[in-house]
C-alpha cells in the first residue's frame, strides 16, 4: 500500500508483456513497464530504435560537453553512475536544455542487473505535484524563469560524481579559455562568466573558474496537453539532496551526500537562482516544491531481470534510490512525434489517487 506521501504506482504505470501494444499504453499512461521481454543490451537497443521516432545518439558528445555518459551501444548509454549512497532527487533529464530544444521527450531504462538492495528509479508525477502547490506559491513562481548555475574549476577536483564535470577540460575537452568560450556559445548556454579567484597553480590574472548559466522555466506546460507541470530540476539541489537523503539514507550516507554536494558546488554559488533578479530561490518555495514532489512519488521497483520502463520526461521527473551491491541500468533518450504524446486523456494527468 502506498503511504500518505506517495501515489499508487499501479494506478499510474501499467505493465506490458511481449505482444502488448506498448505504444498505446504509453500514450494512455505516459509511462509503461515492460516485463518478460528478456532484453540484453543489443535487443533493448533494437527495441528503442523501433519505439522512438528519433533517438538521441550523441549524448556523450553534444549535451554535457565533451565527456558525457559512456555509450553501451548505438542507442543506449550507461545510466547515471553517481555513488550508491546518493539519493538522486527528482529531475527531468536534460531539462536545462529545454529552451534550446535539446531535451528528450521520452526516457527508456532497462535494468540489466538489479541492486541487492534499493536502487529503484522512482518517478514523480509533475502535474500532480503542481496541483499540490499552495495558490500563493503558484502566484509567485508561475511564468518566472530560473537559472541553473554551474561553477566549474579550471583545475580538476577529485570528484566522485563520474558523470559530472570536475574541470573545464573534463567538461569541454579543452582548458583553453577561447575554445571554451566558443563551445559555451555552441552549446547555447544562456550566459557565462569567468571568476578570478586564484588557487593552486592559477594566478589571479587568469580565470580560475567558469560559471555557466542555463535559463529555464520553474513551471511549464506539457507540450501535448498544455497542462501545468513543475519543471525545476532538483538533481543537484542541495535542499532536495538534504531532504531526500534524510528520508532514505543512513546518517553516514547523508554526510556523504553533503560532502558530495560540496565537491560539485565548489563555490558558494546557489545551484539555482531566479533568472531575473539573480536572487536565490526562496526557502519556502523550495520547501513547497520538494514537498509536492514527495507527495507525487511513484515508488515502483525493479522486480525482474531486464525489466524496462518507458516514461514521458516532461510528465514524470525521476530520481534514483540509494542501493547496495552491483547495479547496471542502461538508458536511451528519444522522441515520438515531436513530443506529441501522451495527450490530454493520459491517465497520469487525470487519475486521482485516494492516497494523495
Ligand atoms: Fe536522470
Amino acid at each position: 500500500m502506498p503511504t500518505a506521501t506517495q501515489l499508487d504506482h499501479k494506478a499510474y504505470i501499467p505493465i506490458a508483456h511481449p505482444g502488448d501494444d506498448v505504444k498505446a499504453l504509453f500514450k494512455q499512461y505516459g509511462a509503461v513497464r515492460l516485463h518478460d521481454f528478456k532484453f540484453d543490451t543489443a535487443s533493448f537497443d533494437k527495441f528503442v530504435s523501433g519505439f522512438n521516432e528519433t533517438t538521441l545518439t550523441d549524448y556523450s558528445g553534444g549535451y554535457l560537453g565533451k565527456t558525457g555518459r559512456p555509450k553501451t551501444s548505438t542507442n543506449t548509454f550507461e545510466a547515471s553512475n553517481v555513488p550508491p549512497n546518493f539519493y538522486f532527487p527528482p529531475h527531468n533529464d536534460l531539462s536545462y536544455f529545454y529552451e534550446q530544444g535539446r531535451m528528450p521527450g521520452i526516457i527508456l531504462f532497462c535494468c540489466l542487473t538489479p541492486a541487492l538492495k534499493g536502487g529503484y528509479t522512482p518517478l514523480f508525477n509533475a502535474h500532480h505535484a503542481f496541483k499540490l502547490l499552495p495558490d500563493d506559491i503558484v502566484k509567485r513562481i508561475k511564468g518566472r524563469k530560473l537559472s541553473y548555475v554551474w561553477t566549474i574549476p579550471r583545475e580538476g577536483i577529485a570528484g566522485r560524481m563520474k558523470v559530472l564535470p570536475t574541470s573545464w577540460k573534463s567538461f569541454f575537452g579543452t582548458d583553453d579559455p577561447d575554445e571554451v568560450a566558443k563551445l559555451v556559445q555552441d552549446l547555447k548556454f544562456s550566459r557565462h562568466e569567468y571568476l578570478y579567484l586564484g588557487g593552486e597553480g592559477v594566478s589571479k590574472d587568469e580565470p580560475s573558474h567558469l560559471r555557466l548559466y542555463m535559463d529555464g522555466p520553474m513551471v511549464t506546460q506539457h507540450p501535448t496537453s498544455g497542462k501545468d507541470i513543475i519543471f525545476i530540476n532538483l538533481g543537484q539541489s542541495p535542499e532536495a539532496r538534504k531532504h531526500f537523503a534524510k528520508h532514505y539514507a543512513s546518517d553516514e550516507a547523508y554526510q556523504s551526500v553533503i560532502e558530495g554536494s560540496r565537491e560539485f558546488l565548489t563555490l558558494d554559488a546557489p545551484y539555482v537562482e531566479w533568472a531575473d533578479t539573480h536572487e536565490p530561490i526562496e526557502a519556502d518555495v523550495m520547501e513547497a516544491i520538494i514537498s509536492a514532489y514527495e507527495r507525487s512519488r511513484l515508488d515502483w521497483g525493479w522486480s525482474q531481470p531486464s525489466e524496462s520502463i518507458i516514461f514521458d520526461n516532461f510528465l514524470f521527473a525521476h530520481g534514483r534510490d540509494t542501493f547496495e551491491g552491483p547495479r547496471s541500468v542502461i538508458t536511451s533518450f528519444g522522441n515520438i512525434g515531436d513530443h506529441k504524446m501522451p495527450g490530454p486523456d493520459c491517465v497520469a494527468f487525470t487519475t486521482t489517487s485516494t492516497a494523495a
